[in-house]
Formats: C-alpha cells, sequence, structure tokens
C-alpha cells in the first residue's frame, strides 16, 4: 500500500475511531457534520495569492486520493495528475510564458507586486492531463472539484486554470510539458495551483434563476 493511501486510511479509521467512542445522543452530530461539509463546499474560493510555503506532502497526499475517488465514467479514470513544487520548473514555465508578452500589455502580470508565477503565484501546481474520451473533460472537473474542496478542508487554497493550455501545447511550452512524462495519447487539460491563501477573496455571486423545479 503506498504511503498517501496508508495516511488516508489511517484517518478514516481515526474519524471511525472517533465517531464511535462516543455514541449518538440525537441526530445532532450528523448534522453538525452536514453543516461542516456544506460550509466547505459555500466558503471555497479560488485563489491567486499565496504564501510562500508548499503544500505539505502528507496533505497533498490526502487532497490527491480524494481526488482519484471522484465519480468518474465507467471507472475509466482517464486522467494523468503531476504534482511540481520546484520554484525552478515553475519559474522557467513563467519564463518562458512572458517572453512573448508586450511588457505594455496590460495582462502582463508582472507589474502586481506579489506576482511570482503563471500559476495564479501558486507554490504547489498540479498538471492534470486526459486520455480523450466522451465523459474525459468532466471526469478530470469532478477530479478536480474533488481535490479543491479536500484542499480547502485543511485550509489549503486552490485555482483551477485552463489558461495554461496554450502555452504548454506551444513551441515554448513544449519542453515543459515533456518534463510532465504524460503517457503516449493523453492531453495536458489544466493545472491547478495550490498553497496556503495570502487572500481573502469576497464570494463571486451565483445566478440562482438558472435553478428551476419542473412540474
Ligand atoms: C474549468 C475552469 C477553468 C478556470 N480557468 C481559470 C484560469 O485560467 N485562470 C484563473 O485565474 N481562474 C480560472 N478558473 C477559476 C474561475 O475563474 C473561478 O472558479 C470562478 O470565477 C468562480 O470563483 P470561485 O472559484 O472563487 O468561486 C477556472 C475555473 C474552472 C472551473
Amino acid at each position: 500500500m503506498n504511503k498517501g493511501l496508508k495516511l488516508f486510511c489511517l484517518s478514516a479509521l481515526a474519524l471511525f475511531i472517533m465517531s464511535c467512542a462516543e455514541p449518538k445522543k440525537n441526530n445532532e452530530e450528523s448534522v453538525n457534520k452536514e453543516q461542516i461539509i456544506v460550509e466547505n463546499l459555500m466558503t471555497r474560493r479560488s485563489i491567486r495569492a499565496y504564501k510562500d510555503d508548499v503544500v505539505p506532502r502528507e496533505i497533498m497526499d490526502v487532497i490527491l486520493e480524494c481526488g482519484i475517488h471522484a465519480p468518474n465514467g465507467m471507472n475509466k479514470q482517464p486522467w494523468e495528475i503531476r504534482i511540481v513544487n520546484d520554484p525552478e520548473i515553475l519559474n522557467g514555465m513563467t519564463d518562458a510564458y512572458l517572453s512573448d508578452m508586450d511588457e505594455d500589455n496590460p495582462r502582463y502580470p508582472k507589474k502586481d507586486p506579489k506576482f511570482r508565477n503563471m500559476f495564479r503565484n501558486a507554490p504547489t501546481v498540479v498538471f492534470i492531463a486526459m486520455e480523450p474520451g466522451m465523459c474525459s473533460q468532466v471526469d478530470c472537473g469532478l477530479l478536480a472539484g474533488n481535490m479543491v474542496n479536500a484542499a480547502w478542508a485543511y485550509g489549503i487554497g486552490s485555482c483551477i486554470q485552463m489558461a495554461p493550455r496554450d502555452f504548454l501545447k506551444s513551441e515554448k511550452g513544449k519542453p515543459y510539458l515533456e518534463k510532465l512524462s504524460f503517457s503516449e495519447g493523453y492531453e495536458f487539460l489544466m493545472a491547478i495551483g495550490f498553497g496556503y491563501p495570502d487572500e481573502i477573496p469576497q464570494v463571486k455571486p451565483r445566478i440562482k434563476e438558472k435553478i428551476r423545479y419542473v412540474k
């Protein structure tokens, strides 16, 4: 059993033992559990400013384990995942990405004093590639959703990003894509930045009218 899975199983076992230790008086405790999960989902935000520390390996392992337990079409798991903490790689990618961009371009990010790298400044970046297929983008989206929500439960912020896709598929990005060593037939889809938040963004409004019960 790998270290991550072992840690995950031990955490799950510890939670189970804790939940058995005190008999439930009424529904109160399970209501609290539901509230905790709902609050985690409702308070997560995309984070674009981070403290310097990378995500500790043992927490990252749990986040990844939660990710790969996402529902996915026919359990095909059409993804490959690479984790990069090395600032040299992330900075190298960023320099190559910026080398084509005019500094007068309003999107040129180095004007931001907090700018660290092209992955919305995250110290830990997860790269996801997919094996093309009918459900693959949805599956990878669910993988990403599980990961960002699991991360948030540990106080770790994240930002899903599809913007780096064009760069990594370009000539300048090619050496970096090769370094990620995805298997033959896999296409890079998205990056997810992770780290300890250095900002508290406001919730972005959601359009409730998009939901309708049909009678
Ligand atoms: C598929 C997908 C692609 C995204 N791509 C980017 C991106 O390239 N750059 C970025 O800064 N944010 C990106 N985001 C983050 C969204 O902008 C963000 O989730 C949205 O504005 C809602 O804000 P919230 O996550 O704080 O609730 C992406 C999110 C998703 C789900």
